[in-house]
């Protein structure tokens, strides 16, 4: 799962103890596992090495350029989804023939900028932006690639309806049936070469089978636009691959591997994956400081230094993360990553932040050992969709970036200071 473990009471990282991090690089802190990154991409590039699939880490979910490097150097290419994504890319030199760039509003600027470094793959979403793109490509005198992003109607019920994606109602790509059309419009353009369908059925998709049912949907297309002249070499399937929150929970990347390869055997079809919190979820955990506990009728808060300005998964999503002690109680052994898990003189609190909203939560109901100021707590899972959806609501400078690498550790981000909140606008 990864490589946070306690050991004589402390919560390590591979070799380091979180609390040393803490002691010097200071609270709140996102901190990375190297090996737990590498561990979980490599499992997803092993399942689908049979098919030859790129994989083409999502950008979104953790985008520290440290980070991107090393996926890099593990072969990884990316799915960007907007300019600045692209930038960071950009920044750490990666290969721009595995950058997939999706999105349903990309601006002239950023399809400029993707056009002129020469990206594999535009993951087209509307008629509109076709031929925008055809246009600047035109203007730009070059040539470039597009997949037509299809809604296939299928969905995870268990995905929230914010991050549920594949059904027709949503404003992402285009329905199926509008597809054929779509390819015999656009099919020929002279500037882009269409010969590739994208899905994306939503994040997190709890079991193969909603991709079994969208890429069934998806080949009798690839069939029937096959028939009419139209050949399509490329699938890019998305990402979407579901990361434990909680042990064990999720499919790992060969069982979704098992059920999705054998539809695409036999067919010379190159396949993009765009997994993003399966690779990026377990490899991070968010530490933070105790700063008080209180008592509000009969509820019991632990108000932690990290609020939802550092993860804000659980008052938008409702979303669920371990949070436990960073030290075990004397004779505890370390415990099972299960939010309902009750350890022994556990006492039932929320643990929440300092923001003035009351939605700013991490975890609530949480059957915890007694902790007190000073005490340092991990909220666990939380490298995807973390630091990168953080924000500076209530002028709070967002938290620092720690990688660990076996027994050694390095600031990948610093902390934010009151000159970068102020600096945009003093600048002016
Ligand atoms: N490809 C596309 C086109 C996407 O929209 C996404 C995620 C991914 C790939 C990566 O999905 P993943 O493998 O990470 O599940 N903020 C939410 C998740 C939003 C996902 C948005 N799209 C959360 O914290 O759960």
């Amino acid at each position: 799962m990864d490589h946070f473990k306690y050991r004589n009471d402390e919560l390590w990282c591979e070799d380091v103890p979180a609390a040393s991090i803490a002691a010097s690089a200071g609270t709140p802190v996102y901190i990375y596992s190297a090996a737990t990154l590498r561990h979980h991409y490599r499992a997803i590039a092993r399942a689908f090495e049979p098919a030859g699939a790129t994989v083409c880490f999502s950008i979104k979910s953790l985008s520290n350029v440290h980070i991107l490097r090393l996926l890099a150097g593990e072969g990884s290419g990316f799915d960007v989804v907007s300019g600045g994504e692209l930038a960071r890319a950009q920044a750490i030199g990666a290969d721009p023939a595995k950058i997939v760039f999706a999105g349903v509003g990309k601006t002239d600027e950023e399809l400029t900028q993707a056009l002129r470094s020469g990206i594999g793959l535009f993951n087209v979403e509307s008629e509109q932006e076709f031929e925008n793109i055809s246009a600047l490509a035109g203007r730009l005198g070059v040539k470039t690639s597009a997949a037509l992003r299809v809604n296939p109607d299928v969905y995870d019920p268990r995905t929230h309806t914010y991050t549920a994606t594949g059904k027709k109602e949503t404003k992402f790509g285009v329905d199926i049936e509008r597809a054929v059309r779509f390819f015999q419009t656009f099919g020929r353009d002279p500037n882009i070469r269409l010969a590739a369908i994208h899905i994306h059925i939503g994040s997190p998709i709890y079991s193969p089978g909603p991709y079994v049912a969208a890429i069934t949907k998806t080949l009798e297309l690839v069939d029937r636009l096959a028939g009419m002249g139209f050949k399509v070499d490329t699938l890019d399937i998305g990402g979407g691959f579901a990361a434990d929150y909680e042990e064990g929970k999720s499919p790992l990347a060969f069982s979704y591997a098992e059920k999705i390869l054998p539809l695409l055997a036999g067919r010379a079809l190159k396949i993009v994956l765009e997994p993003g919190r399966q690779i990026a979820c377990n490899a991070g955990l968010l530490l933070a400081k105790v700063l008080y506990v209180k008592q509000g009728g009969d509820r019991r808060f632990v108000i932690v230094d990290a609020a939802m300005t550092d993860l804000v998964r659980p008052a938008m999503y409702g979303s669920e993360h371990f949070i436990y002690p960073a030290r075990l109680p004397a004779g505890q052994p370390p415990p099972p990553r299960h939010i309902k898990f009750c350890p022994p003189g556990a006492q039932k609190v929320d643990v929440v932040g300092g923001v003035c909203e009351s939605s700013d939560f991490l975890g609530k109901d949480r059957m915890l050992p007694p902790v007190a100021s000073g005490d340092l707590m991990a909220v666990f899972s939380a490298g995807a969709y973390g630091f990168t959806m953080s924000s500076q609501y209530n002028s709070r400078p967002r938290a620092a970036e720690v990688l660990v690498d076996g027994d050694k550790w390095r600031i990948i981000r610093r902390r934010e200071t009151f000159q970068d909140l102020l600096a945009p606008e003093l600048d002016v």
